[in-house]
């Protein structure tokens, strides 16, 4: 059994992103355990908490599903042409201490998908998670993108219902998980 935690960006009701996400949840292969969390509940950064207090609980238990993951699928809205500062956040609070980034994130197969209603499909945003991901020495998917421009329209109440993002989703989801089981860092 292969296992895949994913979290959205957005903390949105009707997030494009978190809509993309359960839609690639709901491609996932019968012999994937596909594992949504939330980054909700996780405090801003403060390293006199971390001091003090260590790391959130919000925090610990998302590091703990992390480290038992075979891969790691991210919906990143674009904000500003960057990863928005709520995904950010969670991650350096994820990446703390230094010593325990290896058991969270060392090596992990990580992807990044994304939506916008606008024309840039979220392009400069992935850009921007390359570095973050490779500081976190993470195995970075680098097959073909999911770039979802337009998205205010390909998406209901219900989720996505574009058959043509659909099916490039699909593609992606199938070449994501061989890369995972490819990659994979357990035993
Ligand atoms: C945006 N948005 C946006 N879109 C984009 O394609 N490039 C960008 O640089 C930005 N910048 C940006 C900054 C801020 C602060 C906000 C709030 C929004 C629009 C963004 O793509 C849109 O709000 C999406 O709907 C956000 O994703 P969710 O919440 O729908 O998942």
């Amino acid at each position: 059994m292969t296992t895949i935690v994913g979290f959205s960006g957005s903390l949105r009701t009707e997030s494009l992103n978190t809509k993309l996400l359960e839609a690639a949840a709901s491609l996932m292969p019968d012999d994937v355990t596909f594992e949504l969390v939330t980054i909700r509940g996780i405090p801003l950064y403060d390293g006199d908490v971390e001091e003090k207090e260590g790391s959130p609980e919000a925090v610990r238990s998302l590091k703990g599903r992390l480290a038992a993951a075979d891969g790691l699928l991210i919906a990143s809205p674009e904000y500003n042409h960057s990863i928005p500062g709520v995904v950010k956040n969670a991650i350096d609070w994820l990446s703390r201490p230094p010593k325990e980034i290896p058991r969270v994130f060392g090596r992990l197969p990580v992807a990044v998908i994304g939506a916008t209603p606008g024309r840039g499909g979220t392009a400069l945003a992935q850009a921007a998670w390359l570095p973050v991901l490779h500081a976190l020495g993470t195995r970075a998917f680098s097959g073909r993108a999911m770039q979802v421009s337009g998205a205010g329209a390909l998406f209901d109440t219900t989720g996505l219902k574009d058959e043509e993002t659909r099916k490039r989703l699909a593609t992606f989801v199938t070449e994501f998980i061989t890369f995972a089981r490819e990659n994979r860092r357990h035993e």
